[in-house]
């Protein structure tokens, strides 16, 4: 929901806190600021500014205005209070001796606050946080360690938290729960972050900073200390991204970049779990016997995360023969699920910190019930609480609207779906070979299809006037439709739905017209006819059809009015291939409509939040 960049070093601190929080806007972009620690007038500092980053580089010189080398920094996506300079953090308390910055949600800061207000206190902005601060004040008398403490008993919610004070200028303060920091540390100094894009200019070397948790930095040292101050030792880890992942590197957007990272990801995740042939998943945990005894597989994750579930249903139940649910994080943890006692459950999530899937997680975790997670983030909370772990190796994902964790996700869940057949004996080595080649082509089909992108964009800028698009399908088809009406409308604001095509007829039908938009998927043999009567329902209803078929389909030309091929695949790993031109769609829709596709409006890339 917000990022929250922090440092404490030789350097000036004001430039690294702006370059820090660039990497951090796809997490909100509403407003943002700085504190800093001016040592020669013995007073924080703090500049914001409504709008994007942009605004507060203009105000500071890029931060060269800013004197000071130690500080904290803040990008907003507003929950409390609508955007504006007085909303946007830093928070400080009244005679900014103290100054935050927040990531999370305060639940019960109503009655913290009038409790303060009654006792005279003056709030001046609309947010959560400022309760926080007005709460250190109350319970500092010196020693920042047991104010934190004090807040951290009586705040509920969720919170990532940097702290400075101004009676102890060296030092910087961090403490979280149920919202992302982590420590970085450099040669140069030392650093707290949101997420490790921030930081990656400086330093792969990171802490995890744990629920409960609070950090004291200077520039020299890093002490952790539990909620009731006692020391805590941490390991630290070496983060494999490289500083290349998080830049543009000549791209003109984030998600255009990360689409055509997709065959290296891909592979990256696929790659090293095959061993001389065979898929090797040790991370799982789990002995033959153990996944033999699997009754059913639940899959739970929010919007694309949601949608990689949907896909894998179709490719697990065809191939593993287990039945599998497929649930909405934020609807499962909510609903009392019946759930099989012989099962496991698979959380899917690119940031490990979507506060709906995370709950949902710790509501299995209770039921006895082993969770594996799906992760991109290494360390985040869902990788750290599940009790094992297949990471996806997508590298940091920036955009906005999710592409290239999408790609690995699946595949993941694919290879999960060969081991267990082959474990299970649901399949014999033939067709596990067969599956295994199949899918270690499938990066080099995905990079077929990004060179022929040039009919997309074409199309695209042709259809991006359309006020209604409707994406359908059948059987796995219908899932990848549910992604790519998903892509098309979170960037480029055009309405859009994904139908079930059979269930058109149903009552949805009767939105067709004259020009209304079909993007027909139709890449499942078993369903082709079937797709084809559908097709021509829409398009006898004056619908201007869209279709997307496998190479060979030639005949789909005499029934759709533009045509996009993707090389052959077992039809259960359709959705790797099909997703492709569909990214690409929303993507040259976006552009030619000039909207900000790698941050969408009211969209955030973490939703740490209810
Ligand atoms: C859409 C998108 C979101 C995320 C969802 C879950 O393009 O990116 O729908 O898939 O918010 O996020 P994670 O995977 O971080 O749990």
């Amino acid at each position: 929901m917000c990022g929250i960049v922090g440092y404490v070093g030789k350097q000036q601190a004001a430039p690294i806190l702006l370059d820090g929080l660039a990497k951090l806007e796809y997490r909100g972009y509403d407003s943002a600021g700085i504190a800093v620690y001016n040592e020669k007038e013995n007073k924080i500092d703090i500049v914001k500014a409504k709008g994007r980053l942009q605004a507060l580089r203009d105000l500071t010189g890029d931060g060269q205005s800013v004197q000071g080398n130690i500080g904290i920094g803040h990008t907003r996506w507003a929950t409390h209070g609508e955007p504006s300079v007085v909303n946007s953090h830093p928070h400080f308390n009244k005679d900014k001796s103290i100054s935050i910055v927040h990531n999370g949600i305060i639940e019960n800061y109503q009655p913290l606050k009038e409790k303060m207000q009654s006792r005279g206190l003056e709030f001046i902005s609309q947010t959560d946080t400022e309760v926080v601060v007005h709460m250190l004040e109350h319970y500092y008398s010196g020693d920042p360690i047991s104010a934190i403490i004090k807040v951290m008993h009586r705040v509920k919610g969720s919170y990532a938290l940097g702290i400075m004070f101004k009676e102890h200028p060296g030092e910087l303060y961090a403490v979280r729960k149920d919202s992302p920091l982590i420590v970085g540390t450099s040669a140069e100094g030392n650093f707290i972050a949101s997420d490790v894009p921030a930081i990656l200019k400086h330093t792969r070397d990171v802490y995890f900073i744990d629920n409960l948790e609070i950090a004291k930095i200077t520039e020299n040292s890093i002490e952790f200390f539990n909620e009731d101050r006692e020391p805590i030792e941490k390991e630290m880890t070496t983060v494999k991204w490289d500083i290349e992942a998080a830049e543009k590197g000549g791209y003109e957007h984030f998600m255009l970049k990360e689409i055509y990272e997709q065959p290296k990801v891909v592979a990256d995740t696929i790659t090293p779990r095959i061993d001389n042939g065979k898929i090797v998943l040790n991370e799982l945990n789990m002995s033959d016997e153990e996944i033999k005894g699997i009754n059913r597989i639940y899959i739970i994750g929010c919007g694309s995360a949601y949608h990689v579930g949907l896909s894998a249903k179709y490719m697990i139940e065809e191939t593993v023969r287990i039945p599998v649910d497929v649930d909405l994080a934020s609807e499962f943890r909510y609903r009392n699920p019946i759930m099989d006692s012989n099962s496991l459950a698979i959380i899917i999530s690119q940031s490990g910190e979507t506060a709906d899937s995370l709950a949902a997680l710790r509501e299995i975790k209770s039921r006895g019930i082993k969770v594996l997670g799906i992760v991109n983030v290494v360390g985040s909370s869902i990788a750290r609480e599940a009790d094992n772990v297949l990471y996806t190796w997508a590298g940091p994902e920036i955009a906005v609207a999710t592409t290239k964790a999408y790609s690995t996700q699946l595949v993941a869940c694919y290879m999960l779906g060969i081991h267990f057949a082959k474990v299970r004996g649901q399949i014999d080595d033939t067709q596990y070979d067969e599956m295994v080649n199949e899918l270690n082509a499938l990066p080099n089909k995905i990079q077929r299809i990004l060179g022929d992108k040039e009919r997309i964009q074409w199309f695209a800028s042709k259809y991006s006037a359309a006020k209604d698009v409707f994406f359908i399908g059948r059987g796995q088809d219908y899932a990848t439709s549910m992604e790519g009406s998903l892509k098309l409308k979170e960037i480029s604001y055009i309405h859009s739905e994904a139908y079930a095509a059979g269930e058109l007829k149903h009552g949805s039908i009767s939105l067709i017209e004259d020009g209304t938009l079909s993007v027909a998927l139709a890449t499942q043999p078993a369903l082709y006819e079937k797709m084809i009567s559908n097709i021509v329902e829409v398009r006898s209803r004056g619908s201007y059809v869209f279709a997307l078929t496998t190479e060979g389909n030639y005949n789909m030309e005499d029934t759709s009015d533009f045509t996009v091929y993707v090389p052959k695949t077992l039809p259960c790993f359709s959705t790797s291939l099909a997703v492709i031109p569909l990214q690409l769609f929303g993507y040259y829709v976006a552009l030619a409509k000039g909207c900000d596709v790698d941050k969408p409006r009211n969209l955030a890339k973490s939703v740490t939040v209810e």
